[in-house]
């Protein structure tokens, strides 16, 4: 059905200038409010200066978002990787879930669960 349609978009881009943890904190609660008006979800991720970014909803709101997202001189080089429209929200709880990413290198688990020396830690 035409109303149910989900427009799913992921972007990368480029943090510009690198925002401090209360700016980021700032722009995620301003996101929240007007992600849930527009009943647009997903999730932002980010680490050292790059943002992933997943929205999701009625294709008309995340059109418009992603125009005023475009616009935000706190990124550059947005780029989107991925746009597809189904039926089904990949985030339905979630009106901007946040998570900046860390290194897994670091002491990462071995397939026992058990953590491995950081000497050991792959390379990739
Ligand atoms: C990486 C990044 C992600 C953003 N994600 C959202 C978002 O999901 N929802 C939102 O309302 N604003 C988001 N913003 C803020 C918007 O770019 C914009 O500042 C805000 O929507 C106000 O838009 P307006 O100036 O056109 O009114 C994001 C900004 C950046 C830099």
């Amino acid at each position: 059905m035409q109303s149910n349609l989900v427009l799913h978009v992921l972007y990368i881009s480029t943090a510009s200038p690198f925002l401090s943890v209360p700016a980021l904190d700032d722009l995620i609660a301003k996101s929240r409010v007007r992600n849930a008006a527009l009943d647009v979800t997903g999730l932002l991720l980010h680490r050292d200066g790059s943002y992933v970014q997943a929205l999701e909803g009625a294709p008309n709101s995340v059109n418009d978002l992603l125009a005023s997202i475009q616009a935000d001189p706190r990124h550059r080089e947005m780029r989107e990787i991925v746009r597809y429209e189904n039926d089904v929200r990949d985030f339905p709880q979630w009106y901007m879930g946040c998570e900046q990413m860390q290194d897994r290198r670091e002491g990462r688990l071995d397939l026992d669960g058990q953590r491995l020396p950081k000497s050991s830690a792959a390379t990739r």
